[in-house]
């Protein structure tokens, strides 16, 4: 198993053993992420992004803090000389001369695998497109994992827009390593993209529905997407699906008693503020993860823990 000078660029290019190990190190990271350390001291992380985020880019960020390296990047490539015309691999080609590892967001797929083709360095993929967010994917599993204390044997619903969400591709890959049932819940015309349910559907059991209810009563972990506005090439098609479905209070009356609610977030209308205080909820935790996972990932890739 060798993760040093590795690109993340899809899921699939892990084993579950490797998936396995990124989970166990981002549990020695607990202590760590509360102390501080210098693991990196002296190494630099380009955050490189072509799309708005909250989450990936600040806690990559902080996850490089708190390993005692130094983090660079722009959030806006507005402001950088890709507005004058200079293409991706240009960017790449330059940027690596600043850093020790990329972590990129692009609104393309295939952006990530291209980057990694023209760098010297470790690329990450930060969100590429529709296609793929690899280190939600991690971040997912450890939570499920930390809140449930395993993984096999869950039921799990991921719920929403299965077509355009990249959190939800790259998770039902993550997902197919390990012994569960999945139910993936989404309008007709935003059911899971067929090569993402064909590469799943045989080392797991899967089924498709629209009707929440009905998987409700049986689902260990309800994961919840938002509706991807942004990426419908047709807003008429958006209106038909905004909204469609919502977790509220009532919603949970018909779920067992230790449902995990997570979402990779932002949400918009899908989980009701009122969920937000119920034990079920576990998406800020989520949140909180996602430094213990980045902080394992860039000290495994840039080599300072094995
Ligand atoms: N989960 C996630 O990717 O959030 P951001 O878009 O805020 O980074």
């Amino acid at each position: 198993m060798e993760f040093e000078g590795r690109d993340i660029t899809s899921i699939e290019d892990f084993t579950r053993e490797e998936i396995d190990h990124i989970l166990k190190t981002a549990k020695i990271m607990e202590p760590i992420a509360a102390k501080g350390s210098d693991l990196l001291h002296g190494k630099i992380l380009a955050n490189i992004f072509f799309e708005p985020s909250t989450r990936t880019r600040l806690s990559f960020e902080a996850a490089m803090l708190k390993l005692g390296g130094n983090a660079i990047g722009f959030a806006d490539a507005e402001n950088t000389s890709v507005k004058k015309g200079e293409n991706l691999a240009d960017t790449i080609r330059t940027v690596e001369n600043y850093a020790d590892i990329i972590a990129l967001r692009h609104p393309l797929e295939g952006a990530a695998k291209l980057a990694a083709e023209f760098a010297k360095i470790p690329i990450i993929n930060a969100g590429s497109g529709a296609e793929e967010h690899p280190t939600q994917a991690f971040v997912d599993l450890y939570t499920i994992q930390k809140e449930k204390g395993k993984i096999d044997g869950l039921k799990i619903a991921l719920i929403g827009d299965l077509r355009y969400g990249r959190t939800v591709h790259s998770l039902a890959y993550a997902l197919s390593f390990y012994n569960i049932e999945l139910t993936l819940v989404s309008p007709e015309s935003l059911r899971i993209r067929r090569e993402v349910l064909h590469a799943i559907q045989n080392k797991i059991p899967v089924s498709e529905t629209q009707n929440l209810e009905k998987t409700l009563a049986q689902t260990d972990v309800l994961y919840v997407t938002r509706i991807q506005k942004e990426r419908f090439p047709d807003q008429a098609e958006y209106a038909k699906v905004k909204g469609i479905y919502r977790i509220d209070l009532k919603t949970l009356a018909n779920t067992k008693k230790d449902l995990t609610i997570l979402h990779p977030l932002p949400r918009i209308d899908e989980i009701a503020p009122e969920v937000d205080a119920t034990p079920q909820a576990c998406y800020f935790q989520q949140v909180h993860n996602g430094v213990l996972v980045r902080m394992a990932l860039l000290a495994l890739v840039l080599g300072s823990v094995k």
